[in-house]
Parts: structure tokens; C-alpha cells; sequence
């Protein structure tokens, strides 16, 4: 049972003194005056002027007063309470522009001082190039799937419809990685292409897929001015109902223009590739020359080396044989891909005759592609 509205608890309400609720109003204002930085400034206030406060405490037992004592006491303890919260704000107020003084000066920066003369690097061409061919799909709708470096056998050759003994697997100068126990067949080895990661894409996803798939490759190659054993590809990958080889080009002629400039055509030739059927090479025409090394008079072009087309990429419909493997229907699917080399785009691209150059890791071949952050 709660008490009465008229008991009246004289100790309790001791603290509605007049000299009681001085005194808490003195001793906050005391505290508040003393704190040195924000942080002490901080404490005074939850001491002084929070909930738990000796005036807050106070406040509370105004209701235990006898009704006509409660009008004083109230104007008595918001009045300190007034004063408080108008004290805190000035010596906050004080002690910021303070602290914002101190910062000016502790972190002032001596603009005379010698600076330091280490050059800045470059982003790899590699790199950027990779990042704006990338670029180029995802504003076309696709999205970025990678695949590890170290891959199964079977994603890299098998699932792509190369068979055991293919003599297609040849092509590929393979770099097998040695199982535990030192076997050379141990089924793990560094991708030698991007390809894997369109059967990865298949098995993940959910149709339709659309897909790009930038990252290192590797193969025995030695090394010379137009091979590298470790090189950089970039796929491209779409599976979904009635795709067409009129998408692929679309795609290829999409993606050359938007790399090497509007305008330029685009060549298909027979060719082939265990996971595409049919399959072809894919050519550009030079975008140096546009063609005019092959005609009579005209200046000779090192970048096409007067072919007028320059190779590259490889490109097809998906192998059904594929879909099937990925568990994708493929009365229902069809699909096109393509691959290219970003080191060769960035040497066609920048006219440079020596792959050796993009990984040598001398600056000046970065900075003379400009600095990118
Ligand atoms: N993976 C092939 C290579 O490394 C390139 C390639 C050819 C990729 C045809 C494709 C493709 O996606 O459809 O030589």
C-alpha cells in the first residue's frame, strides 16, 4: 500500500533545504569551474547534473512536501538546476574553443620543412588496364567471379571438354603442382587459363549467368619478349536462353570499342577450343593504322606489323558438352565466352614490344603510363 499524498518525511526532505540545495548548487559549480579538459567537464556534469545528481535526487522528493511547500522548493531546486546547465554550457563552451586552439598548434605542419623526396609509385598498367577491361563488362550487366590460381585438374582441362589425352592439353604447357607425397599427377595445378572459372560460375550461380572472371595464369612458357610464364587473362562468360553467335559479336564489338575506340571492326575466324563449338579467333582492326600498312604506299605499321588485324582473343558458343557437365540443360540454355590476355592488350594497346617490360618492375615504365591513384 503506498503512503498518503500528505505524508510528510521531514528527514527526507532535508534536502529541499534552502541551505542544502546551496550547497549542491555550490559544489557543483565548483566542480565545474575545476575541470581542466572535456573529459573531467564530462564527469561534473554526470555528478551535478545527472540523474543520479544530489539536485536530481532533491527534485524527486519535491512531491513528498506538504502541497504549499512544494511551489517554493520546485522554483527553488530548478533555479540551481538552471544555473548548472548555464554554467556547464559556458565552461564547455570554454573549454572546446581550448581544445580547438591546442589542435592548431600541436598539429600545425611546418610548410618550410624539406619534404620528402622518395618518389610516389604508379599503379601497375597491368593493373588499371585489368580494372577498366573489367569496367567495360560490368557497365555491360556482368558481374566479377574469380577462381583460385591453384586449381583441380579438372575444373582447368577436364570439365572444359578437354579429354584425358587430349592432345589440347599440350597447348597449355602445364605447371603441375607435386601431390604430398612428391607424384607428379597429383590433379592440382596452376590454371593455365581463366576458363576454369566459368564452370565455377556454372556450378555456383543461378541462371542466367553473366559473368567476368579477371586473374593470373600460368605455363612453362620461357621467358622472351612475347612469352611469360606467368600472364594475366580476362573472361567473359554468358549462359541464358537463346543466345546466338549475333550476341557474342555484339559483345566482342562492344567491349573492342570501348577499349581501343569507336568504330573499329571486329573479325572472326574458325578456330578451336575443346569448350566452345564452334569457336574462333577474334581480330581488331589496328587501331594504329586502321588498315592502311596493307595498302599500296602506305606507311608500314609495327603495332599490326602490316596485317592490318590484330589477334586477340579467343571466343565461341559454349560446348554443350559443358552445360551438361555443369548440370545446364542445354535444350533450354545456350551460351557464348571469350578470353584475352590483359599483358598482350596492354603491349597492343601502348605499342610496347617486350612483355618482359610490364613486370621487369621498373618505375618508369608505370609512370610513363601516367599516374593513377
Ligand atoms: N582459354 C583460352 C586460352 O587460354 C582462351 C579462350 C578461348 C577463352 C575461347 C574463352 C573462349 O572463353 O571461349 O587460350
Amino acid at each position: 500500500m503506498s503512503a498518503p499524498n500528505n505524508a510528510y518525511d521531514p528527514v527526507e526532505v532535508a534536502v529541499l533545504a534552502p541551505d542544502e540545495v546551496q550547497q549542491m548548487l555550490d559544489d557543483a559549480l565548483r566542480a565545474i569551474a575545476a575541470a581542466a579538459d572535456l573529459d573531467q567537464l564530462k564527469a561534473a556534469r554526470i555528478a551535478h547534473a545527472g540523474d543520479r545528481s544530489p539536485l536530481a535526487l532533491a527534485n524527486a522528493e519535491i512531491g513528498a512536501l506538504p502541497p504549499a511547500a512544494r511551489a517554493e522548493a520546485g522554483r527553488r531546486v530548478g533555479a540551481a538546476r538552471a544555473a548548472i546547465r548555464q554554467t556547464l554550457a559556458e565552461r564547455q563552451a570554454e573549454l572546446e574553443a581550448e581544445r580547438d586552439q591546442r589542435v592548431l598548434i600541436d598539429e600545425a605542419v611546418d610548410v618550410t620543412l624539406p619534404w620528402d623526396r622518395s618518389l610516389a609509385g604508379a599503379r601497375h598498367p597491368v593493373t588499371t588496364l585489368g580494372e577498366r577491361l573489367t569496367d567495360v563488362f560490368v557497365s555491360m550487366g556482368y558481374e566479377v567471379a574469380e577462381g583460385p590460381e591453384v586449381e583441380a585438374e579438372w575444373y582447368n582441362f577436364d570439365a572444359l571438354n578437354f579429354p584425358p589425352d587430349h592432345p589440347a592439353r599440350e597447348m597449355y604447357d602445364t605447371i603441375f603442382v607435386a601431390g604430398r607425397h612428391g607424384e607428379q599427377h597429383s590433379g592440382v595445378l596452376l590454371r593455365t587459363h581463366t576458363s576454369p572459372v566459368q564452370i565455377r560460375a556454372l556450378l555456383t550461380r543461378p541462371l542466367p549467368v553473366y559473368v567476368v572472371s579477371p586473374g593470373k595464369c600460368y605455363r612453362t612458357d620461357t621467358l622472351d619478349a612475347t612469352h611469360s610464364p606467368v600472364f594475366q587473362q580476362i573472361e567473359c562468360l554468358a549462359v541464358d536462353e537463346g543466345l546466338t553467335m549475333a550476341d557474342l559479336r555484339g559483345a566482342i564489338s562492344a567491349f573492342v570499342e570501348a577499349m581501343f575506340g569507336p568504330g573499329l571492326q571486329t573479325r572472326l575466324r574458325p578456330d578451336f577450343f575443346p569448350f566452345t563449338e564452334p569457336s574462333a579467333d577474334v581480330s581488331m582492326e589496328c587501331h594504329v593504322c586502321r588498315g592502311a600498312s596493307t595498302r599500296r604506299g602506305g606507311e608500314p605499321c609495327r603495332v599490326c606489323r602490316s596485317q592490318g588485324w590484330i589477334e586477340i582473343a579467343g571466343c565461341g558458343m559454349v560446348n554443350p558438352r559443358m552445360l551438361v557437365a555443369c548440370g545446364v540443360d542445354p535444350d533450354r540454355y545456350s551460351g557464348f565466352a571469350f578470353g584475352l590476355g590483359i599483358d598482350r592488350s596492354v603491349l597492343i594497346r601502348n605499342g610496347v614490344t617486350d612483355i618482359r617490360d610490364t613486370f621487369e618492375g621498373d618505375v618508369r615504365f608505370s609512370r610513363a603510363f601516367g599516374m593513377e591513384a
